[in-house]
């Protein structure tokens, strides 16, 4: 497939701007207005929204690069961790996103493939995440790695309100 999983340094955050505006209009730009979409592209996606986030230390971006183009990208950070998810120390997947055209090759796999050792190094004992409910293409992904549905919870896109799943992927700890 020819697909190197990276972590991102400094000189990728403009192009992982791009790309995750790209790819959040790519899958969910239908189901928002323009206004919505667009102030939650530049909230999340904004360079200078990409540079901040880049900039914790409990925050990681990792790629998925085809050459020199991101063909997808997971950010993995350590947040609050909700009531229904059974762990004192895990991992947040905020995002996670593969270009149309590169799906259903095993990316999204690869990326989670990578998330998983960085965890279970760093003593925490799961990733969790939340999707929207409807996305099924991305539940069924989750359900295919091996996470299973805790609870919901709210989501708000601009002034529009979303139910998301809370999805729970236990690790064995190292040793
Ligand atoms: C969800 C997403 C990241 C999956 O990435 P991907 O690289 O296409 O997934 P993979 O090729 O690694 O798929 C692994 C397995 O997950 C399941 N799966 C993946 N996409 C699926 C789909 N559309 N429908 C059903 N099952 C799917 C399958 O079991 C698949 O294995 P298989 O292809 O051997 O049957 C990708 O579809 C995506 O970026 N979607 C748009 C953005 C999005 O919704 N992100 C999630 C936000 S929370």
């Amino acid at each position: 497939m020819g697909i190197d999983i990276r972590e991102a340094t400094g000189a990728d955050v403009g192009a992982l701007s791009a790309t995750g505006r790209r790819l959040f209009i790519q899958a969910y730009g239908n189901i928002s207005g323009a206004e919505d979409l667009a102030s939650h592209v530049e909230e999340y996606f904004g360079e200078s929204a990409v540079a901040a986030e880049f900039a914790k230390p409990d925050v990681q971006y990792l790629l998925a690069m085809d050459k020199h183009e991101i063909a997808g990208f997971m950010k993995i950070r350590q947040s609050a961790i909700p009531d229904c998810v059974p762990a004192s120390k895990a991992i947040e997947v905020q995002q996670l996103y593969v270009c149309a055209r590169h799906q259903r090759k095993g990316i999204g796999r690869l990326l989670t493939d990578r998330a998983v050792p960085i965890a279970q190094q760093g003593g925490f004992e799961g990733l969790w995440l939340s999707v929207w409910q409807d996305a099924d293409w991305a539940v069924e992904f989750y359900r295919a790695y091996g996470y299973q549905v805790m609870g919901t919870t709210d989501f708000r896109l601009g002034q529009s309100r979303y139910t998301d799943f809370l999805m729970w992927l236990p690790l064995d700890p190292v040793s």
